[in-house]
């Protein structure tokens, strides 16, 4: 990966010995990105969709801009794709709002390996409609098979809600045969790509998915912005998500009539500046290109996973991950303290459940650590989280 890469984030100007390593959470910010973000907040401020002197027109046709380069980026026609505040909104708004059409006894399909935001709507919903909740059988491994979902689909199931990658193992769903499967007994596909994004081409017309989620802030953009995208047919289909500003289209004392889609779903005014800054996070994804990303990714991890299989006291969970997340726990220290103890060492790495507790359970373990890489990281990254892992296995045995 080019060395000027690291130029493009101002991160490590004050960061210049911070190995960061949890770019799953949340990735560094783009230059590009904060001088959108400056340039709408210190030459602009005013609202969109709603004014009629040129500095709202302008705002306003940056803001569409953005909806065009993500339209792009996922091969969607431009209406299907819809601004919310990130994954969880998302998911949490499709759910809410197609719980329309979940009566008693039909059928979810979610699996152990979701983020909370990907399966818990789907659990109260299924609660609430007196529906029922099915799991998907993972693989020894933890992985997700066409072959086990086979055995859990069926004509009563209605919506499969499943992820792209793991935000844990980082394993990469075999997404298309599921697709076509779900589609083949009427069921609908809700794919949460939070974790696919920012690694993986994502092309919605091919791979015919119904809906899909993703967060700008995991691809180098803004907080607060996150795309859902739905198929035209299926969002003209759906109620509202929010009722309120530059939503409706007529309002009556009795009765009102909403928007053409997208603009039905998004109520409000939005994070106006950090939508028009995403488009950057786009245009330098398309410039490096997704699949040079993740071959990055993909070697910085392999030679890492190297380096860490002499190193005795430590288990990884997820040797043979499709994404570069490497996710461990070091014998008799728990993550919290050893994550501390990486601190130390200017590494950065998350500890927990990964708001994904059936994971965890799955593994048979509370906690996990979890090392993932992204476009920044480099060779020296991965040499120091091998070197303050022994640290801290060190440290901690001289007890
Ligand atoms: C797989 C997955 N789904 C959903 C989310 C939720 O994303 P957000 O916090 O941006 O709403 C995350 C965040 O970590 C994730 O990794």
């Amino acid at each position: 990966m080019n060395q000027d890469i690291r130029k493009k984030f101002p991160f490590y100007i004050k960061n210049k010995d911070v190995s960061y390593l949890d770019s799953a959470a949340s990735s560094l910010k783009l230059k590009s990105v904060i001088e959108s973000l400056n340039d709408y907040y210190a030459n602009n401020g005013s609202n969109i969709h709603r004014g009629v002197y040129r500095l709202a027109y302008e705002a306003t046709n940056q803001f569409e801009e953005t909806r065009e380069y993500v339209s792009k980026f996922i091969n969607s026609n431009l209406n299907e794709v819809v601004f919310t505040k990130g994954t969880t909104d998302s998911l949490n708004k499709i759910a809410s709002s197609y719980s329309d059409f979940i009566f008693e006894d039909d059928e979810i399909i979610t699996t152990e390996l979701e983020h909370h935001s990907s399966f818990i709507p789907w659990q109260v919903i299924a609660k609430e409609k007196k529906a029922r909740l099915k799991f998907l059988p993972l693989t020894e491994e933890g992985k997700i098979t066409v072959e086990n979902f086979k055995k859990v689909i069926s004509n009563k199931t209605k919506v499969v809600a499943i992820t792209y990658v793991s935000n844990v193992l980082g394993y990469v769903t075999p997404i298309k045969e599921i697709i076509e499967i779900a589609h083949q007994n009427g069921a609908i596909v809700i794919l949460d790509a939070a974790q696919a994004a920012s690694h993986l081409k994502i092309d919605v017309k091919e791979l015919d998915v119904d809906f899909l989620a993703f967060s700008s802030h995991k691809m180098y953009g803004p907080n607060g912005v996150g795309i859902l995208f739905g198929k035209e047919k299926l969002l003209n289909q759906l109620k509202p998500f929010e009722y309120g500003g530059e939503m409706a289209h007529l309002v009556f004392k009795d009765e009102s009539s909403w928007k053409d889609i997208p603009y039905k779903f998004e109520a409000g005014t939005p994070v106006i500046a950090e939508v028009i800054a995403f488009k950057e996070s786009i245009k330098f994804l398309e410039e490096i290109s997704l699949d040079k990303i993740h071959e990055h990714e993909m070697k910085l991890r392999d030679y890492t996973l190297n380096k860490l299989k002499d190193v005795k006291g430590l288990t990884v969970y997820n040797k043979t991950a499709e994404t570069g997340i490497i996710t461990f726990n070091i014998e008799n220290v728990h993550p919290h303290d050893a994550a501390s103890i990486l601190d130390q060492n200017n590494v950065c790495v998350r500890a927990g459940h990964h708001c994904a507790q059936l994971v965890a359970k799955f593994l048979g373990v509370t906690a996990t650590l979890r090392a993932s890489f992204a476009v920044y990281n480099d060779y020296k990254d991965c040499d120091n989280l091998v070197n303050a892992i022994i640290a801290t296995r060190d440290f901690f045995e001289s007890f």
